[in-house]
């Protein structure tokens, strides 16, 4: 399909099985700022299927929402310097004018943030919210928006959607709030839904009943999802697809199954040893990696993780290590010169 940079929202062709919804390639985010200038994302390429979900997890600081709100088209152009190509359901993101950018918003492709407050107002009613983002398809009337409002209510689990309509931000609780942003998220059922720590901020028992909401309605509504997460069990058990970043850049990725089960890149494996287990033994106690993220105003050359690698030699302080295939598994890829065990 070739990328479209003219037309609003009208996809060029009508996808099949197997197309790609989100194409991300050789993407560079740029941050200058006066004290240098902040690579948060570099050379990242990343594909997603239709349908399919992809987690995204790092450390703090390692360019995971900045590569999602790259991919959005939310990046402001006057506060960073892109380069690369984001392509979403046939659509080159970057390349866009920004009305027509904003013209995928919603329909093509939506974001659920992590606190759901900054995506409400606090004074209209959260039904003329949801109506408000149903109304983004130009075809919907006013009446049908506002019943439309009181489905997806029902729909994200809210009880008494008919009534509930009627309530504003700050009478609900946060994980009622995270259901309503959803909700406006999914309104105009988008093909693409980004999802940047949409349950950090809630409970345990709150955050698992969310993340079983995103599974329902992406399975339902046939939505592809980027979930964000600094959480590998929450990425395990609801994406397909993982991709570990560090430093800004893929240190791994692949199915999800193939790379929590095989991590061949060390920041990966390091990143399991230090979750905790619900029956620890000694062998088992969460080991923290040692070290913090380098900063990314000065990173080391070579491998970034290299400081707070055991494994790195000479080579690993000069050269970058590329993504290299796992060979047995499609898509697994890692970038490691002296990859873990299993992987040789
Ligand atoms: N507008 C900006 N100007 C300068 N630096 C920025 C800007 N936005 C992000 N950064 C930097 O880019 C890097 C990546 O930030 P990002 O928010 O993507 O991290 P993250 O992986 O999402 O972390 P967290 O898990 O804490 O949310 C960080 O070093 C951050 O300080
Ligand atoms: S390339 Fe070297 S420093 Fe980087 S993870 Fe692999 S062994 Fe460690
Ligand atoms: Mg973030």
């Amino acid at each position: 399909m070739t990328p479209d940079t003219t037309s609003d929202v009208t996809p060029a062709e009508t996808p099949g099985a197997g197309d790609t919804l989100l194409s991300i390639r050789d993407l560079v985010v740029e941050f200058p700022t006066g004290a240098g200038t902040v690579r948060a994302v570099d050379h990242v390429s990343l594909e997603l299927g239709y349908g399919e979900r992809l987690g995204i997890v790092g450390e703090s600081g390692s360019g995971k929402s900045v590569l999602a709100r790259t991919a959005m088209g939310l990046t402001r152009a006057g506060t960073a310097r892109i380069s690369g190509q984001v392509v979403i359901a046939g659509h080159s993101v970057l390349d866009l004018k920004e009305r027509r950018r904003r013209a995928l918003w919603g329909r093509e492709v939506a974001m659920v943030f992590q606190d759901p407050l900054s995506a409400l107002h606090p004074i209209t009613p959260i039904g003329e919210q949801i109506a408000e983002a149903v109304r983004r398809d130009p075809e919907v009337t006013r009446r049908q928006a506002a019943a439309r409002a009181v489905e997806l209510l029902e729909t994200v689990g809210i009880p008494q959607a008919a009534r509930r309509v009627h309530s504003r931000a700050h009478e609900l609780s946060g994980g009622m709030r995270q259901r309503v942003a959803i909700a406006m998220a999914v309104a105009c059922r988008p093909k693409l839904l980004f999802a940047d720590e949409p349950t950090t901020a809630l409970d345990v028992t709150v955050q698992a009943r969310i993340l079983d909401l995103f599974d329902e309605l992406c399975a339902s509504f046939g939505i592809g999802l980027v979930m964000v997460s600094h959480d590998l069990g929450v990425v395990g058990r609801h994406t397909d697809q993982v991709a570990v970043m560090y430093a800004g850049r893929i240190a791994e990725r692949g199915p999800v199954g193939a790379v929590f089960a095989r991590p061949s890149m060390h920041y990966t494996s390091s990143l399991m040893a230090a979750i905790p287990r619900h029956r620890a033994t000694e062998q088992s106690l969460p080991r923290p990696i040692p070290g913090q993220p380098p900063n990314l105003l000065n990173p080391p050359p070579g491998c970034r993780f290299g400081p707070r690698c055991g494994h790195a030699s000479a080579r690993c302080r000069d050269e970058q290590p590329p993504l290299l295939a796992l060979g047995d598994v499609p898509g697994h890829e890692y970038a490691c010169w002296h990859p873990g065990k299993a992987s040789r």
